[in-house]
């Protein structure tokens, strides 16, 4: 019998964030007192996949969510003893797991990525699980925005075809559930990426395009937490939109004088138009891409060219804000094949402090003209 015995762990990484990015851990962690919770929270779902790996024929399931933990600052270690001697001593890298089928019935891939004295391997297990509640197990809430990723999807593109341009007339009316996520989640992430990336312009004015900006209800919430904005720019091809962004600007009694005068409303087609001369052939500091580059508003394609034309428009030091709430296209080693440096990949929020709960979305934060470039991989399906 294998005992995981003299749990070794610094957890390294104590010097203050210096950046804004990537968001801190959502708990401030003490490295003496919090460094065995951590490490006892990896083992234990280390040996939960062990002790629950099933061997099945897989049906043909689509790949629903994924989730990676990077430990490589962490120094995870432990001794794996057997009748009292040491037979080794292994270090965790990294953990990463898919979620496989839907609702009713579900199945979790989890790989270890690990590393002893003669080298680096991974272990792989499946676990059957009917309501997937694995962020209890793990320490996410103690791993800054780019040490842990959570995705959606890919999904099968036929499966969730591009919403036509009239879809957006009232689609807050009619998906009530997606827009209650846009406001109680994406837009208050968006708000947090916002001003902390004001601390990369050194706190000075800066400017800002909304590509499918849709109603300005996102425009007003970011002008308001943020009053260094300096020109926020909003684009979308939908005409209703468009107009509820105008009524706010010119009728918006709730809006302040000085945030409707920042904004600027356009209307076209982002695929198509030219959007350089949309912001006036000047570079500007920070794009938000709140809901667009994702299933249901662009394809893969139109997204991947999108985002390709984003080159242009931002400044040496800009950044890119993307979430959404339909499955975004694009994870993070996607986003550095396509020449970004990812400065952030998912934020946490508490949902019971007590217990140890949090909600997780991906938020990513890109920056500059990264050299390489082999360009992102199509959404590959997992069929097994
Ligand atoms: C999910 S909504 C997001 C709206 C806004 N960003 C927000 O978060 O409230 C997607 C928006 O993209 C716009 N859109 C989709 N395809 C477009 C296109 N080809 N050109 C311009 N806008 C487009 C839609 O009109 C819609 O307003």
């Amino acid at each position: 019998m294998i005992s995981f015995n003299n749990l070794e762990c610094s957890i390294g990484r104590d010097e203050h964030y210096s950046s804004p990015f990537p968001f801190p851990p959502v708990q401030k962690y003490n490295l003496e007192s919090q460094k065995e919770q951590f490490i006892n929270m990896v083992i234990k779902f280390y040996k939960y996949c062990q002790r629950s790996n099933v061997s099945t024929n897989l049906p043909n399931y689509l790949r629903r969510y994924f989730y990676s933990c990077d430990f490589s600052k962490k120094n995870i270690v432990f001794l794996q003893e057997k009748d009292g001697n040491t037979v080794s001593k292994t270090e965790i890298k990294s953990i990463s797991g898919v979620v496989l089928g839907d609702e009713s019935s579900q199945l979790q891939i989890w790989t270890f990525s690990m590393a002893r004295e003669e080298g680096l391997f991974s272990e792989s297990y499946m676990v059957r699980e009917h309501h997937p509640d694995v962020i209890k197990y793990l320490p996410f809430f103690l791993l800054d925005g780019n040490e842990y990723e959570v995705g959606e999807g890919p999904y099968l593109e036929g499966n969730i075809p591009v919403l036509t341009d009239k879809k957006w007339d009232d689609w807050k009316l009619k998906m009530k559930s997606s827009i209650q996520h846009y406001r109680e989640r994406i837009y208050p992430i968006f708000q947090k990426g916002l001003v902390a990336a004001s601390a990369l312009f050194n706190h000075q004015n800066f400017s800002v395009l909304d590509i499918g900006g849709g109603d300005g209800e996102l425009a007003f919430s970011l002008l308001e937490s943020c009053p260094l904005i300096e020109t926020y720019t909003l684009i979308d091809g939908n005409q209703v939109s468009v107009d509820l962004a105008l009524e706010r600007k010119n009728y918006g009694f709730i809006y302040p004088e000085e945030d409707r005068k920042r904004l600027q409303v356009k209307q076209g087609d982002i695929t198509k138009m030219d959007l350089f001369n949309a912001i006036g052939e000047k570079p500007v500091d920070v794009i938000v891409l709140c809901g667009v580059i994702a299933y249901q508003v662009l394809s893969f394609q139109a997204s991947q060219a999108l985002l390709q034309r984003c080159k242009k428009l931002l400044k040496d030091k800009g950044v890119i804000l993307i979430a959404s709430h339909s499955p975004c296209y694009f994870n993070a080693s996607d986003f550095q094949n396509m020449g970004w440096e990812v400065l952030n990949k998912s934020y946490q929020y508490p949902l019971d402090l007590n217990k140890n709960e949090y909600g997780l979305e991906p938020f990513y934060v890109l920056r500059g003209n990264c050299k390489t470039s082999s360009g992102p991989k199509q959404p590959v399906l997992i069929r097994i």
